[in-house]
């Protein structure tokens, strides 16, 4: 790997993933964007993850999707690159995977965050889609997941103008968990990661995929979904484990079975 650092044991069940571009602001050129989808093809196949934890570190998570690499491409060229195809890995991950956002998450930084299942951010984070002031648009997600997380009114207004928003407008418009200070970011976000990894695999698998699901369906489909789900975890070895630990008062141990 060149541009990320990956650790499939950061800790226990929890596996880290690191932007490593520090001189171009963690910039996503399309090299990186294939380690990442490597690595979390990997990450979600490895028994022993049940969390990733994908960050840029303390001074930036990322500055979009690499202008400089893009800047003379012709529209068949980004067709026949094909560039995003490798961010539908991420979607396509089963285990949650936490963003711990730290100063900014720009353009394609801010879809890459978004992409993720949860965002924790620092202080020191700012978000936005500074596309339009290079004349183009979003293409990885930010016309739609913004939209969905922060409502019309906001998405349109970052979009079209290409302002930041700051941590707090974040968290107050719904786009983000928590904020924490930058050198806390990634303890505070191992202690949310730690929560998700002590319980069932497969039970934090199926409420994943109906919690996402609830963006792709009308609400009944979603909710018939969920159902059928919920009565899957029944087949687990770790509903019965949890169920009778609570009875027995006592620490479920959940295998993943
Ligand atoms: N692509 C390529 N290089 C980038 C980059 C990007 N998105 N963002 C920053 N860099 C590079 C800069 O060119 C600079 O490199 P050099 O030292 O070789 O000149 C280096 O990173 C440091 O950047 P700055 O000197 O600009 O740092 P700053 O602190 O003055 O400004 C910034 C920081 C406001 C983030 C500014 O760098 C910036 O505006 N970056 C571009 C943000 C942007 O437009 N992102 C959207 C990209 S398009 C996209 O993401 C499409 C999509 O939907 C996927």
């Amino acid at each position: 790997m060149e541009f990320i650092k990956v650790n499939p044991q950061h800790e226990k069940h929890i596996a880290l993933i690191e932007l490593n571009r520090p001189k171009e602001l963690n910039a996503l050129n399309r090299q990186l964007m294939l380690e990442i989808r490597d690595a979390l093809r990997e990450l979600d196949e490895d028994d022993n993850v049940r969390v990733v934890i994908l960050t840029g570190g303390q001074k930036v998570f990322a500055a979009g999707a690499d202008i400089k690499q893009m800047a003379d491409a012709t529209a068949i060229d980004m067709l026949n690159i094909d560039q995003f195809s490798t961010w539908d890995q991420i979607k396509k991950t089963r285990k949650p995977i936490i963003a711990a956002v730290s100063g900014f998450a720009l353009g394609g930084g801010c879809e890459l965050a978004m992409t993720c299942d949860m965002i924790m951010a620092s202080e020191t984070a700012r978000f936005g889609q500074p596309e339009i002031k290079i004349g183009t648009m979003p293409g990885a997600g930010g016309t739609q997941r913004l939209t969905r997380a922060v409502g019309k009114a906001m998405a349109m207004e970052l979009v079209l103008t290409g302002k930041f928003i700051s941590a707090q407008e974040a968290l107050d418009a719904g786009l983000i968990n928590r904020i924490v200070p930058v050198e806390l970011l990634l303890d505070e976000t191992l202690k949310l990661a730690r929560e998700i990894a002590k319980q069932s695999p497969v039970a934090i698998k199926l409420a994943k995929e109906s919690v996402s699901n609830a963006f792709n369906s009308t609400l009944d489909e979603g909710l018939i979904f969920e159902r059928k789900n919920f009565y899957l975890t029944f087949a687990s070895q770790d509903q019965k484990e949890g169920m009778a630990a609570f009875v027995e008062k006592r620490t479920p141990e959940f295998k993943g079975k």
